[in-house]
Formats: structure tokens, C-alpha cells, sequence
């Protein structure tokens, strides 16, 4: 693996999950593999998990991780070609990538989408900079459109709760929010589950939600949520504001929210969210609460999806 930005670095999906479960079952076996070696994780953007779990999974392999919040600490940076720049931004990414090259063995960016112009946001112009630039690998700790580390998780947390020998039935349904949000993680989700091909994949929203079907093609996708939610057994619970008119809150309609009266529509599913999750809003207290929700367990799992990535990384 050269760098880890969408599930096209992966060649065989079932295989890392395997990895990272061997990592969560003895998590210091390779910790020599880090020695001496350095990743830089920058941040343009707040992060909890992502920031923590990489951190973590470095420690495991023997690494150091350096965390550097470019977005409040650093200088602007500029990400434009042949830009003038007699604006904001003071370095430009041409500079800076190839220093963070010098001071790292790998280096791993969080970058949000602006969500006020699509053609900008889904050039993911950051990330593709960092990767020009750097000179070294780059791993993707969520860009303006992909969020790989998370659904790499999401593909270990379903195999780990998944046993029977037939394909689960995995829902992702929008939920209300207050504030528009980015595509990233339903968009990845829908990307890494069509790619395992292990599940019949569903996904309901309401009108005007349609995200690009440049991720979403092969999934059956359903406006109703209570048709789309018979015998589920998983449900992915997660907002994302307007792709087509871009960025925008169309509804906000409270019955979108995912109850155990609707939970029963299912086959007992196992309820999922990348977190963070604003409650009683996108996901009830009531199930969050519940003996269904695998919100922990699947942000325990960070921690395994970056450990196994790095070491990808670090062998190659
Ligand atoms: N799920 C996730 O990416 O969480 P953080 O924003 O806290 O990193």
C-alpha cells in the first residue's frame, strides 16, 4: 500500500479486515515495525477519534506520531496553482508538503469540505496537494468527500457481529441534523460496502438527498425508511446535507430519527454511527443506550483500521 486514501488503495478488502483483527487480538506483535520511523497527522480541522486512534495505533507499531492542528496553529496555506497570493494564505502547500516530507516517514491529513462549491470540494484539491507535494505516503484521515479509516472500521465492526453464512442486510438511513454536514462518511460507507460485495446494501433518505451515485452505484436505494428498514441487520444511522443543490438542510424532519419502534422493523439490527452524534436529534437516546448500538465497539475498532493501514505502509 503506497498511500490510504479511498477503498481503490485496498486490494483485498477481507483481508485487511483479517489484519486488523490480528492487530486487535495481539497489539504490540509489531511494534518493532515503527522503530526509528515518524508519522505527522495534520489537522485542518477538529477530530476526536481519528486524532486519538492514530495516535494509538502508532504507539502500537513503535512509532512516533506528531500531531500538528495546521487549521489553528499553523500558517494559511494555499493549495491553488499558480495562485497570487496577496490574500489570507500566507505558505503555500508546494512549500510545506515537501518539509513535512523531510520531517516524516508517513504523513496523514484531516481536511473538511468547504460545502459551498461541489466541483471544488469532490477535486479533493488538499489531500491530492499533500500527495503531490510530500514525497512520502499519505494517509487520508478524512478529506472533502472520503472518510476510509472510518468505513475501513465499519467493515471491521460488521464482520466481527456478523456470523451466519448468508450476506447481512446493511441499511444506511439519513438522519435529521441541525447544521449541514459533509458527504464524506455516507459516501464512504457506500463506497466500501459496494466494494466488499459481502451484503445486500440499502440506502434510504429523503427527497433531494441523493448523494453521487459515483459511490452509491449497486446499492438499492429506497425513500421510504420504514420499507427500506424491514429485516435490516445493520443500520447505519448518519446526516449529510444536499449533494445535487450542494450543501444544503431540505428537511429536518424528526420521524427520520432511528427509535425502537422503528428498530423493530428490523431483524433485531445493530445500530452504527461514526459518531460524533447529536442525540435525540440524528439517533435517540434510547438506542444509543441500548443493547443494539455498536457505537463504542466500532470506535474502539479505529484504533485496529489504522494500526493495520500503517503497517500496510510501513512494510511496503
Ligand atoms: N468519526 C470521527 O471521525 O470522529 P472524530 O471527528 O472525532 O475524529
Amino acid at each position: 500500500m503506497n498511500h490510504f486514501i479511498s477503498v481503490h488503495d485496498v486490494t483485498d478488502i477481507d483481508a485487511l479486515v483479517q489484519k486488523a483483527l490480528a492487530c486487535k487480538a495481539d497489539p504490540f506483535k509489531e511494534r518493532k515495525l515503527g522503530t526509528d520511523k515518524r508519522i505527522g497527522c495534520l489537522f485542518l480541522n477538529p477530530s476526536m477519534r481519528t486524532r486519538l486512534s492514530t495516535q494509538v495505533a502508532a504507539s502500537n507499531l513503535g512509532m512516533e506520531a506528531i500531531v500538528f492542528n495546521v487549521g489553528q496553529e499553523g500558517w494559511a496555506l494555499e493549495f491553488e496553482e499558480e495562485a497570487i497570493m496577496s490574500g489570507s494564505t500566507v505558505e503555500h502547500v508546494k512549500d510545506a508538503a515537501p518539509i513535512f516530507g523531510k520531517y516524516f516517514d508517513i504523513l496523514a491529513i484531516r481536511t473538511f469540505p468547504s460545502l459551498k462549491n461541489r466541483e471544488e470540494d469532490y477535486s479533493e484539491l488538499y489531500i491530492k496537494q499533500f500527495m503531490k507535494y510530500a514525497g512520502i505516503p499519505v494517509v487520508s484521515l478524512e478529506s472533502a468527500t472520503l472518510h476510509p479509516l472510518q468505513s475501513f472500521t465499519d467493515v471491521i465492526t460488521i464482520t466481527e457481529n456478523f456470523k451466519e453464512k448468508r450476506k447481512p442486510k446493511i441499511v444506511l438511513t439519513w438522519a435529521p441534523h441541525v447544521k449541514p454536514l459533509p458527504q464524506c462518511v455516507a459516501n464512504s460507507f457506500s463506497q466500501w460496502i459496494n466494494a466488499w460485495g459481502a451484503a445486500d446494501f440499502v440506502i434510504t433518505h429523503p427527497e433531494d438527498y441523493e448523494l453521487s451515485t459515483e459511490f452509491t452505484k449497486g446499492a438499492t436505494i429506497i425513500q421510504d425508511q420504514d420499507e427500506a428498514l424491514k429485516g435490516a441487520d445493520f443500520v447505519y444511522v448518519k446526516n449529510w446535507s444536499t449533494y445535487t443543490d450542494y450543501g444544503r438542510i431540505y428537511c429536518n424532519d424528526p420521524e427520520w430519527m432511528l427509535t425502537n419502534e422503528k428498530l423493530q422493523l428490523t431483524n433485531q439490527a445493530k445500530v452504527m454511527h461514526c459518531l460524533p452524534v447529536r442525540r435525540n436529534v440524528e439517533l435517540s437516546d434510547e438506542i444509543l443506550d441500548g443493547p443494539n448500538s455498536l457505537v463504542t465497539q466500532q470506535a474502539g475498532n479505529r484504533v485496529w483500521a489504522a494500526q493495520a493501514v500503517l503497517s500496510e505502509i510501513l512494510k511496503k
